[in-house]
């Protein structure tokens, strides 16, 4: 099956670790030009020295924190440096976060911003640019809890709210060759974690989790995340604007 990634020019935010990396990896083997994101210089120098071995065309590494900076200016500078990206993939975010479920403004902002305003704060930039080319794919991810609302209360708003914006702005957008989409991974687990230290100790909760939350009875791996985004970000999901793909073990 041919994507048509090859020399796309890809920007992923949150590409150091986990699911990121396995995105970033997916492009690489598909030999697209990468430009990524995140905050730790080693893991960058890491994850760009193997996404080069696996065929990326080139492999450019931008450290900023983007709960510390203006994204809109941030997303300028990388059109500026880089061109227009033809893919996107937003990819920071997590449940690591307050979950107080009274919490206040303060906390309430900062979900949503970590899972949701800051990459749309980016998009208002870095779309336009794709629209006047007439093509243009960007992937969020979102995740299960959007739709279960389990867990973290502030996790999973955030997360509802960035499925609606991808499902509003990507009928807004669908008639300008743009797909905006969203993937909802269940639990996926991968050196560091949320889950592997439990799995590694052997704690029942694995056990627990697994047998009444995913129904396939194991966790997922950052590829078979990417793989879903590889396709989002491909000739062939022309059709699917607006679309939310849940990748999630069949979660319960
Ligand atoms: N893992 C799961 O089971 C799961 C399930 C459902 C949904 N998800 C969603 O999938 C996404 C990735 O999850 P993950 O578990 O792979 O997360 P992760 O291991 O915490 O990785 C997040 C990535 O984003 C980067 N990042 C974090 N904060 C950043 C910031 N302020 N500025 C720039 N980069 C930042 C991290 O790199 P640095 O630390 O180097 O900055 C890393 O590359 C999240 O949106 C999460 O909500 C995950």
């Amino acid at each position: 099956m041919e994507l048509g990634i090859r020399n796309k020019n890809v920007l992923i935010v949150g590409a150091s670790k986990g699911i990121g990396r396995g995105i970033a990896v997916g492009f690489a083997e598909e030999n697209a030009n990468i430009v990524a994101v995140a905050r730790t210089k080693e893991l960058m120098i890491d994850v760009k020295e193997e996404c080069l071995s696996r065929g990326a065309s080139s492999f450019e590494y931008v450290i900023a924190d983007i709960m510390e900076i203006d994204t809109k200016e941030f997303a300028k500078s990388l059109l500026d440096k880089y061109g227009v990206f033809d893919i996107v993939v937003h990819n920071v975010g997590g449940s690591l976060i307050s979950r107080d479920p009274l919490g206040g403004a303060d906390e309430w902002n900062y979900a949503l911003k970590f899972n949701a305003v800051a990459s749309i704060d980016m998009n208002s930039v870095l779309i336009p640019p794709m629209i006047e080319k007439g093509w243009g794919r960007v992937i969020q991810i979102s995740s299960i809890s959007a739709v279960m609302l389990r867990g973290n209360p502030l996790y999973a708003s955030a997360k509802a709210f960035l499925n609606s914006y991808v499902t509003t702005v990507g009928r807004a957008l669908a008639p300008q060759g743009i797909v905006l989409s969203a993937v909802e991974p269940g639990a996926v687990a991968f050196e560091g974690s949320y889950w592997d230290k439990f799995i590694k100790e052997g704690h029942p909760r694995v056990d627990d989790f697994l047998r009444h939350h995913q129904a396939i009875n194991r966790f997922g791996t950052p590829k078979e995340i990417a793989d879903v985004v590889l396709f989002m970000a491909s000739e062939l999901c022309s059709f699917m604007p607006g679309a939310i793909i849940p990748v999630d073990g069949a979660n319960m």
